[in-house]
């Protein structure tokens, strides 16, 4: 049995194309601003069960609010039906449903009431209401004075304790402080365990897939995915992957005629030609860098723990005993990640003849960086360090993750608990 069903739902909005005309140009012109529609949710259907808590997902600017607004009957939809049954309470953006000129007290009073809880109920939970938020000195303040954190605190004690049987959550927890997130999640899951149903939107994957038994992926006004949260959240994680990876090829093709460009203006073998993030007297000479995955296809945005590789491609234009080839790996605040070459790894090239071209593979199996943009700088020397072509930081890829873990590398790890009776 649904206690969440939307059929076929449809919503647009206009967007208009010019500043509003001031009333005297109306008048005067008789002109009306041009504007376009924009269909933010396109004939969506899903149900959601009692009990279920379901976590929304997608890009932004994908609906997900839009959705939670006819939810709530903010909005009204265009076309099709939203039957909702049990008591609603949601979070939504920031300050809706307070008055800034109130007090917190007042507020609570005022929220609660919409939420259909009467004066006595409201008396009853009000200490445990203030408590939760952490805002007792602040509690007679009027919120405009609030910082978004506490206006957040205020709207989520006031949302859980009038104990509802659907609550709605737009994203809103990102707000609060590590403590108070913490706090809000423990909450959640225990409205979860009591069988509140629960909508909860957010671009924190970790905490979607934590809290949430079921995700919905909105994309593109519709619905892409709907299912078992890893699978979703998976999909979803792969397709922005691919997303941002046409984005930065296309980024990088300005920068790859750029190196094209030097090359031409090189003209004579040998020369010395510093420039700015490329240096090395070309004896080697590496022509072309790709960043790619296990198949050699060009790729610039990896989920962490994906297969990598690095093509470099040479000329050369001197015969060469023992060259070295390397690669470095730096955050894109220049912190040193990772790097080495061939020389410390073991893997002797012996000699390149003049005029030969080839191309060596840095293979990695797996990609065990955190979340972040990352530089890659690549070389080419003798065993000696004298740098036969150096490019410092001239590529870029990205790491995505499902893991919010912190620092420069992730260290390969499990937890291990061992209990002590006595
Ligand atoms: N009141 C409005 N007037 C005009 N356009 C709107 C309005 N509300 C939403 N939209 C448009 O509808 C689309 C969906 O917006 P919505 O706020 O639902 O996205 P979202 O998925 O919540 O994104 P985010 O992750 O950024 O919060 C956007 O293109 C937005 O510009
Ligand atoms: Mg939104």
């Amino acid at each position: 049995m649904n206690i969440i069903s939307v059929s076929e739902v449809s919503k647009s909005f206009k967007i208009y194309k010019e500043r509003a005309a001031t009333l005297k140009e109306r008048i005067v012109n008789g002109r009306k601003s041009k504007f376009e529609v924009y269909t933010a949710l396109d004939s969506i259907s899903l149900g959601i069960k009692k009990g279920e808590t379901v976590g929304l997902i997608g890009r932004n600017g994908s609906g997900k609010s839009t959705l939670l607004k006819l939810l709530t009957g903010i909005l009204y939809a265009d076309k099709g039906s939203i039957d909702i049954e049990g008591k609603v309470s949601s979070l939504l953006e920031l300050g809706a449903g307070f008055h800034p000129d109130f007090t917190g007290r007042e507020n609570i009073f005022m929220n609660a009431a919409i939420l259909g809880l009467s004066k006595k109920e409201i008396k009853a939970k009000l200490d445990q209401i203030i408590s939760f938020s952490e805002l007792k000195h602040y509690i007679e303040n009027p919120v405009r004075s609030y910082s978004s954190g506490m206006y957040m605190r205020l709207a989520f004690s006031v949302a859980i304790m009038v104990e509802p049987d659907i609550l709605l959550i737009d994203e809103v927890l990102a707000v609060g402080d590590a403590a108070f997130q913490q706090k809000c999640m423990d909450q959640l899951l225990r409205l979860k365990n009591k069988g509140t149903t629960i909508v909860f939107v957010s671009h924190d994957l970790g905490a979607v897939q934590k809290l949430c038994d079921r995700v919905i992926w909105i994309n593109k006004s519709k619905v892409w995915g709907d299912g078992e949260p890893k699978k979703i959240i998976d999909q979803y994680l792969s397709y922005l992957s691919e997303q941002e990876n046409e984005r930065l090829i296309d980024e990088n093709k300005d920068k790859e005629n750029e190196i094209t460009i030097i090359e031409k203006s090189e003209g004579q073998k040998n020369s010395v030609e510093e420039t700015e993030g490329r240096w090395g007297n070309k004896q080697i000479e590496i022509i072309h860098v790709d960043i790619t995955n296990e198949n050699s296809i060009s790729k610039l945005s990896f989920l962490s723990g994906e297969p990598m590789q690095i093509h470099i491609s040479y000329k050369v234009n001197a015969n060469i005993k023992k060259p070295v080839f390397g690669c470095a790996i730096h955050t894109i605040d220049n912190r040193h990640c990772y790097g080495t070459n061939t020389f410390i790894d073991h893997f002797k090239i012996d000699f390149l003849d003049e005029n030969s071209f080839g191309k060596i593979i840095f293979n990695i199996p797996s990609i065990e960086l955190i979340a972040g943009s990352y530089l890659l700088s690549v070389g080419a020397s003798d065993p000696n360090g004298t740098q036969f072509d150096y490019h410092d930081k001239l590529y870029s890829f990205k790491v995505s993750s499902l893991v919010n873990d912190v620092g420069i590398a992730r260290i390969n790890h499990e937890w291990i608990h061992e209990v002590q009776r006595g």
